[in-house]
Order: C-alpha cells, then structure tokens, then sequence
C-alpha cells in the first residue's frame, strides 16, 4: 500500500485547478440508470469512488466508456439489479443506485453499506421514504431487497436533512405516478446539479436548493448531456492549505458561492479572500485568529470541512472551538494530530484546538477521506517528516493532490511499497 510523505514546513503560491465534485459525480452516474440512452458526464473527476460506481454500473449491464474527465454511460441493457456487498461497503453512496433501479425496474436487491470510520450511518431514511412511495422493502442477508410496482407519489418529510436520502427519493419519483413532494430536504449545492441533470432527462423537478422539493413524475426519461460543478470540499481544502501556509494561491475553476460560509468563517480569521469569476485568491495572513465553527447542512459550514480546519485551528493564536453536529464519531483524525503535537481537547461533540504551538513530523495514520486531508495538511506546517499512511483513503476523494500540493510549491512525495 503507498504511503504519502510530506516535508514541511512550506509556503504554498501559484495556481490550482480544481476538479468536478465527487458528491455530484456520484449521484449523476446512478441517475443515468434512470434513462435508456447514452449519457454523457463531463468534468468527472478521476477519483476511486468514481471508478467504484462505474465498476457496478457496468456489472449491473451499462456500457461505460472513460475519457476522463469524460464519461459516457449507456445503460439501455441493464440486466442485472444486484449491488454486491464488496462494491457497496467500500463506499455508501452505492446506495444511490436504489431508487433509480426501483424506479424503472420496479426492483432492486443492493448491499446493506453497514458502519464506516464516522459512525453508524444508516440508510433508515432512504427506506421509509421509498416503502411511503409504494415499495415494499426486506432486508434479507444483509442486503436491501425491494419490490414495487410504478411507484407512486408522495409527500416525503424527512424528520432529519439527509443529502444521499433526498437524492434517492428525488431520482426514485423523476418515474413515479404523480408528485411527490419532499420536505425538509436537503439543500447542497449536488442536489441542484442532480436536478439540473434528471430535467435536461425529462423529469420535471421544482424546488431544488430549497428545503421543499417537488416533483412530478413522468412515463420515461430520455439520454442527457451534463458537466459536473466543481468540487466545493476540494477548494475549501486548497483555501485551508494556502492560509495556513501563508500562502498566495489562485483557486480555478470554482463556484465561490458554494464556498461561502467556508470563505465567512476564514475571513474571520484574518484570511485574506478575493473572488472573481470562477476563481478565488487566497492569502494566508501574518496571524490567524481563531476558528468558532459548528458543522450544520448546507448553506451552514460543511461537516466534509470539519477535519481540515482543525489544522486552522493549530495554526491559529488561541483557541478554537468547533462543534461536528453532522456525525457522532468524526473526530479519529484527531489522536493522530495530536501525535504531531497538536494541543485538541474532545469534550463530546466540541473540539478545543489550542493553536499557536508547534507541531512536528510524525508518521501518522489516515482513518476516512477528509480525516486524510486534515494529516496532508497539517504536514504541510509541520517541522520534518510526516509520513501519512492508508492514502487509498485520498485516492477515493481528491484528484492528484500530491501533484495539485507540488505544483504550489510543497514538498510531498507518493511511495509506492508493497511493504505498507
Ligand atoms: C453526504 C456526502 C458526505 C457528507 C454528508 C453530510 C455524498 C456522496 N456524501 O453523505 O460527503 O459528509 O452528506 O453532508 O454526497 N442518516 C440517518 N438515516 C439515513 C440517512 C442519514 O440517520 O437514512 C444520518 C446520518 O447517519 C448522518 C446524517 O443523517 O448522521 C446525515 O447523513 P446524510 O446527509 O444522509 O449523508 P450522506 O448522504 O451519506
């Protein structure tokens, strides 16, 4: 397994293109099963998860052909409505392939995700809403197994903002007969381009971005070209890399209003933030006051942002609080930061990072994607080596970070050793 080794202390500038968002790339991908056509992706970004949802299209019958940042998906001969375990447990939005299936199979039998690294995460939500639109659900074998004949509209109020269950449900009713309507839904930037993507098929979805989606089912969708928006996580990560650096660094090919809050919360450390465009330019300030941030669904501060502005935190004068109110157990990066000297008190849910102080190279262990990123960066202000192991982690989410990390001047190393 490789391993990344970062060299620090460095100071990041120059320019960072930044890649199609996976959390839309996703979504997209399971609703071209939607449609008997060819489908065609743009800006995809060439990532583990992508190759991972791709791989179990094609087992399911789709056609996929990868021209990076291209794909082009043709999903008339599915024949198979079987999501097997070993592709679903290595990432959990494969589930999002469930309410396409159901909806023009009228079937589906798909893994079970069970727990992961953040905590229990289950898919209730997802199944309680389908099972109200007419579906009849068991769980056999730890797998999901759904029946249904067209499903039928419904009113949807989901007792707490799901992003991937608001997703399932809105592609599920793009086929159903009759509207139905989803309250309390969540409200990212990946649902608006989802539905972007489900009308140029033909759906008929009102509403997304808000907290009340509707929409009216149709008999049949048709093929649809789409380009994905740019990774909103991805830029916030190279926004915390540059200021904690104290860095001169020009983000491309961004959509500044996605990153809102996240520019909010860094102005308010001092941050030097100008946008024009699709791009943003970051300057990392003398001193970095410190962060008070509570992860919350969108437009609040993002949970996937959590683990990197912990770093903020270490590198900020005094101490930072931040609240994770998303999931009950993100906070594995933390032990491992600490071994680098970080000084981060866990009360609960709230985190105090007592910044200022420094912190040195360590070989340290990567435990989920943005946990991952947190270490990259937190190498990046260390004194010495710091040796981040388990990188498959960042593979599954970030496209080329080491290169991306380089080109701006870091001194960071991929090395490849069956030893690891
Ligand atoms: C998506 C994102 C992920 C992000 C998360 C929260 C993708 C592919 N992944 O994950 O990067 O961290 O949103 O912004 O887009 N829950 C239930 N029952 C359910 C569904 C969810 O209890 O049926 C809980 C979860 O355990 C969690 C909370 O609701 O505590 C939010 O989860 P959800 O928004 O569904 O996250 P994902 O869609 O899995």
């Amino acid at each position: 397994m490789d391993k990344i080794v970062v060299n620090g202390p460095s100071r990041l500038s120059g320019n960072v293109s930044i890649s199609g968002a996976k959390n839309s790339a996703l979504p997209l991908i399971c609703a071209s099963l939607l449609s008997p056509g060819l489908n065609i992706i743009h800006n995809v970004p060439r990532l583990g998860d992508v190759r991972t949802i791709l791989k179990l299209l094609a087992i399911m019958g789709a056609e996929v052909d990868l021209k990076w940042p291209t794909v082009e998906i043709n999903t008339a001969d599915i024949d198979n409505l079987h999501a097997p375990y070993e592709l679903v447990k290595t990432m959990r939005a494969a589930i999002l392939v469930l309410g396409p299936l159901v909806a023009r199979y009228g079937r589906a039998r798909v893994s079970l995700p069970g727990g992961c690294a953040i905590g229990a995460r289950p898919v209730n939500l997802h199944l309680t809403a389908l099972e109200a639109m007419g579906a009849d659900i068991k769980i056999v074998n730890g797998y999901v197994e759904v029946k249904s004949s067209r499903l039928k509209g419904a009113v949807i109020k989901f007792p707490q903002v799901t992003v991937g269950g608001t997703e399932n449900i809105m592609m599920a009713a793009t086929l159903a007969e009759g509207t139905t309507v989803i309250e309390n839904a969540a409200r990212e930037p990946e649902i608006e381009d989802l539905a972007i993507f489900l009308n140029k098929m033909g759906a008929r979805v009102h509403g997304a971005g808000t907290g009340v989606i509707t929409i009216e089912g149709v008999n049949s969708l048709k093929e649809a070209t789409h380009s994905v928006i740019p990774d909103r996580i991805e830029t916030g990560t190279f926004m915390v890399a540059a200021a904690i650096t104290g860095g001169d660094v020009l983000l491309e090919n961004v959509e500044p209003l996605h990153v809102t809050d996240i520019i909010n919360k860094m102005e308010s450390c001092g941050v030097g933030i100008e946008t024009s465009g699709t791009t943003i330019r970051v300057r990392g300030p003398e001193i970095i006051h410190p962060v008070d941030v509570i992860t919350q669904p969108y437009p609040a501060f993002p949970t996937d942002m959590q683990a990197q502005f912990m770093v903020l935190g270490l590198k900020a004068s005094g101490t930072s609080v931040i609240t994770e109110s998303i999931f009950e157990n993100r906070y594995m990066h933390v032990p491992e930061l600490m071994r680098m000297g970080a000084d981060i008190v866990i009360n609960g849910r709230t985190a105090m990072i007592h910044g200022g102080k420094p912190v040195s190279g360590a070989t340290v262990m990567a435990t989920d994607l943005r946990a991952s990123a947190s270490l990259l960066l937190a190498g990046l202000i260390a004194e010495g080596e710091t040796e981040v192991l388990r990188v498959y982690h960042l593979d599954r989410g970030y496209e080329r970070i080491v290169e991306k990390l380089n080109s701006l001047g870091a001194n960071i190393r991929r090395v490849s050793s069956k030893f690891y």
